[in-house]
């Protein structure tokens, strides 16, 4: 694939990295190209970071015809630059297009955009502790009409921003409220997909839960609102006695990347883990008679998030006094330790830009 680089005229300050946040800086260039049912994929380009011009009845403004994607760029100790599973993140973002009648892009064509998009901005990759160069990919239905069918024109960018934790706590426990009114997914539905849609649905539960003084929402299943599903952003894990359960992959949860890699290390560390059912009544139980000894979430954004306190019809539950409890802490050193490049790889999962 020919990428054409038009570089910006002058290029921002870089941030200071003790003000990070997240998702609020932005660097010099995007990735774009776009996608006609005729043509395939053209005019890949990487041009300076700035506004989309859209039709005001482009599909995605009107039937939320999105998908996207999260991965990050890591500052090695060494002033290298490094992916971490890149390649999950092409195939699930293709999956996503599948469902929601989005074009397929070539492994290899995706691979190359990152990449090429990465290495021009790799400067912006941040060094200091805890924070790195966020990657969004994106794809959206771009037809220039209001009937509702699959699109015939698309366009998939690439922006990125340097940041810090997703959390205001950082690494330290986060309160999460178990949601029992809204849903977000159902099996059929999009649960599975990462898709803007999702999010949409998630926002009413989301901004409750933070009126009362917690960080995000605990879903539950769609149909018996009776089974642990994940958080807002983050897959969930628990550890009862001495197993470690996390909700099966059922088709309404995102399949996550950081989930899939903890389980590699918990596996490989010895421990016992079972994707299965968790309904919230064991979950329940298990905070009641103090079997519940951790529980944490995970995802690129949050990373591995110990989780403090958890809220389930207004009462609520201390999990590990508070604190980050052995596992929690053992998988956070492990992946990070990993993702910067100061433990050896060896899963493979790390893919160094040139
Ligand atoms: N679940 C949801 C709803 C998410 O938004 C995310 C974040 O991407 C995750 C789980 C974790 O997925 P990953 O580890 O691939 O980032
Ligand atoms: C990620 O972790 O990459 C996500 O996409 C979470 C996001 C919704 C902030």
């Amino acid at each position: 694939m020919e990428i054409k680089i038009t570089k910006a005229a002058t290029l921002k300050e870089k941030p200071d990295s003790s003000a990070l946040g997240f998702g609020k800086i932005f660097t010099d260039h995007m990735f774009i190209m776009d996608w006609n049912v005729d043509k395939g994929w053209y005019n890949a380009r990487i041009v300076p970071f700035g506004n989309i011009s859209l039709h005001p009845a482009s599909t995605v403004l009107h039937y939320g015809s999105e998908i996207f994607e999260g991965l990050k760029a890591y500052r090695r100790a060494d002033g290298k630059v490094q992916l971490f599973r890149p390649m999950e993140n092409i195939r699930r973002m293709n999956n996503s297009a599948e469902r929601l009648c989005l074009p397929q892009i070539p492994e290899e064509d995706a691979l190359q955009a990152l990449e090429t998009f990465v290495s021009l901005e790799q400067d912006w990759t941040p060094s200091a502790e805890g924070t790195s160069l966020y990657l969004r990919p994106f794809m959206f239905g771009n037809d220039e009409t209001l009937g509702v069918h699959a699109v015939h024109n698309a366009t998939f960018a690439i922006i990125a921003s340097p940041v810090g934790s997703y959390y205001k706590e950082g690494i330290n426990p986060v309160k999460i409220m178990i949601e029992d009114e809204d849903v977000r997914a159902v099996r059929g539905g999009t649960g599975y997909a990462k898709c803007g849609g999702n999010y949409a649905a998630s926002n009413r539960a989301g901004e409750r839960a933070e009126k009362k003084g917690y960080s995000q929402v605990l879903w539950l299943d769609g149909v018996e609102r009776k089974y642990i599903e994940e958080v807002g952003a983050m897959n969930v894990m628990f550890m009862i006695n001495d197993e470690i359960v996390t909700p099966m992959l059922s088709g309404s949860i995102l399949p996550g990347i950081t989930r899939k890699s903890c389980i590699e290390v918990l596996k490989k560390a010895g421990y016992k883990v079972s994707e299965r059912l968790l309904s919230v009544d064991e979950l329940g139980e298990a905070l009641e008679n103090g079997s519940l000894k951790e529980a944490w979430g995970c995802g690129t954004a949050a990373v591995v998030s110990p989780i403090g306190e958890l809220c389930y019809k207004d009462v609520k539950y201390t999990i590990n006094n508070g604190e980050i409890g052995k596992v929690t802490q053992m998988l956070y050193d492990t992946l990070t330790g990993i993702q910067w490049g100061k433990l050896q790889d060896t899963f493979g999962w790390t893919y160094p830009i040139k």
